[in-house]
């Protein structure tokens, strides 16, 4: 498969431009997902429209309303979500994106991307983003999950189809494990997010 290009088309997505850069923040069942909300909100206050969508797991973690209140916009909680218009969501968001975000990924989610399964709004977006649109992956897991040739394979054969990936780093995991695994720094995540989609960091 072709390499995703870098930095497509940073001068329409730039704050300032005609519309804000568009993330879609992907956020799965990781005890992390908690720090999905900070995220969310250094995202908005960088200048960018982020729209949420959360598995039925991360729904087990988090609730949808900080999210609606930070990014001021619909979350997304499930493939059938009505909307108003006649496109489903999952394609809406999809040809929008500038960037797809997964903060925290799971090792489920991460295995899935690789394989191309589309069983959700998360994995239906993965799928159908469009060319220009970038993805940001930044995996959360126990640090044997990390290591397992299944999820280092999957991980490879995404980096090869021009996936990045931020994290983990080493420390205490909530499992009370230390070892790699632990959700990256929201605000480095952040701050990487701003710089794949071309967007001004300071
Ligand atoms: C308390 C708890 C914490 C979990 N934390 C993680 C995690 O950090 N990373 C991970 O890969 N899976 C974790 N899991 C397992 C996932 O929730 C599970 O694989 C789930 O199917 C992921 O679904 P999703 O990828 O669709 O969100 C956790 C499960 C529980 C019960």
């Amino acid at each position: 498969m072709k390499k995703r290009p870098k930095n497509p088309s940073p001068a329409s997505s730039a704050p300032g431009a005609a519309r804000p850069p568009v993330i879609i923040l992907g956020v799965t069942g990781s005890i992390a997902a908690h720090k999905a909300v900070d995220l969310t909100s250094l995202l908005v206050k960088a200048g960018c429209e982020v729209h949420t969508v959360l598995t039925a797991d991360a729904q087990q973690f988090v609730t949808p309303l900080p999210f609606r209140t930070l990014s001021r916009q619909p979350v997304v909680t499930g493939l059938y979500d009505t909307d108003d218009g006649w496109k489903p969501r999952h394609v809406a968001l999809a040809d929008l994106a500038d960037l797809l975000l997964i903060a925290p990924a799971t090792a489920n989610v991460i295995a899935k991307l690789a394989h191309g399964i589309a069983d959700n709004a998360l994995t239906c977006i993965a799928l159908a983003l469009n060319e220009r649109a970038q993805i940001l992956v930044a995996p959360a897991m126990h640090g044997r999950m990390w290591r397992h040739p299944a999820t280092q394979q999957n991980v490879a054969t995404l980096k090869q189809r021009g996936v990045q990936f931020i994290g983990p780093e080493a420390g205490l995991l909530s499992c009370g494990y230390e070892g790699l695994g632990r959700l990256w720094p929201v605000e480095d995540i952040a701050r990487h997010a701003l710089v794949s989609i071309g967007a001004r960091t300071d």
